[in-house]
């Protein structure tokens, strides 16, 4: 564990809460969340403006305002620039909620290739390179990790979005099994599984008005992210948010493999972007 040599850890440094993805969906109302129970934020993504933004929206008078961090978690040295951006501030996380991701819509052979590949690089190299890199503070604090999975990551595959579906199914994995690994250092790991959530999340993705489940309103960003707080603190090792997600998670396991790849291929079907 070279690299990871107990950042923040026994300095005595100011806790925070650092927030991957905070620019603006489920883990901008994470930081709101985060904000209102009383955490110090370090907020992270690649648009400035709304960082900005929402810094000034949660900060509280008295309490030091959230630090913002504008880069890109897929460029070479990020996860450094970040770790120096924390020593430098004095700060280092009790918390990291890896909340930036997102999806691609379309058969894997015709997406384009680089973006299949930079979505496993920011969905899993980037949220494992965090969670390793301060882990040994998060240990320190004997804190906590929430990763942004989804339903998706129950599924049996994701035909139609293959990369994204498995990369959501890696990182309920991953998950689960640090929260094993970690519970003698009295650290929590969390996966938080959303369904479907209106954000940025569906124009990303390639999504068209669709039909199937696009038509509906879904679960809003601001209860998925009050789901993810309460399960956190709680030491909850999976959270499923909203009534119909849950019940899909149980009844998965009932269903043949075969009946559920078709399922998903349908849905997905119904939801490209008309050309
Ligand atoms: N919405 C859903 O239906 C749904 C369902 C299940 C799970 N999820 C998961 O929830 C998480 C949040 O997604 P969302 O729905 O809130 O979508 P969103 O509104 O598109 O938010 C994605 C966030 O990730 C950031 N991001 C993207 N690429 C980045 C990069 N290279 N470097 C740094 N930050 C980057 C974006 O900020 P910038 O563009 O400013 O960098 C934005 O803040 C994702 O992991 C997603 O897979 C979403």
């Amino acid at each position: 564990m070279s690299g990871a040599i107990a950042e923040g850890e026994g300095t005595g440094a100011r806790r925070v809460t650092v927030i991957t993805g905070a620019s603006g969906g489920i883990g901008a109302d994470l930081a709101r969340v985060f904000a209102r129970q009383g955490h110090d934020l370090v907020l992270i993504a690649r648009s400035g403006a709304a960082l900005e933004s929402l810094a000034s929206e949660i900060a509280v008078p008295g309490r030091s305002p959230p630090l913002v961090l504008v880069l890109d978690l897929l460029a070479p040295g990020a996860i450094d620039q970040i770790a120096a951006a924390l020593r430098t501030a004095g700060v280092s996380p009790d918390i990291l909620v890896n909340n930036a991701g997102f999806g691609l819509l379309g058969p894997a052979a015709s997406l384009d290739t680089a973006e299949q590949l930079a979505l496993i690089d920011l969905n899993i190299r980037a949220a494992v390179e965090m969670t390793l890199r301060f882990l040994p503070a998060i240990c320190a604090a004997r804190g906590k990790i929430l990763n942004v999975a989804s339903v998706a990551s129950y599924f049996p595959g994701g035909p139609g979005m293959a990369a994204y579906y498995a990369s959501k199914s890696f990182l309920l994995s991953f998950s689960l099994a640090l929260s094993q690994e970690l519970r003698p250092q009295g650290v929590t790991v969390s996966a938080l599984c959303p369904g479907y959530t209106k954000t940025g999340f569906q124009a990303r993705a390639g999504f068209g008005p669709g039909l199937g489940l696009t038509r509906f309103p879904g679960t809003a960003a601001i209860s998925v992210a009050e789901a993810g707080y309460t399960g956190l603190m709680a030491g909850k090792q999976e959270i499923v948010p909203g009534f119909f997600n849950k019940v899909s998670v149980l009844l998965l396991p009932f269903l043949p493999k075969s009946v559920v790849l078709i399922i998903i291929s349908r849905l997905q079907q119904n939801r490209v972007r008309p050309r």
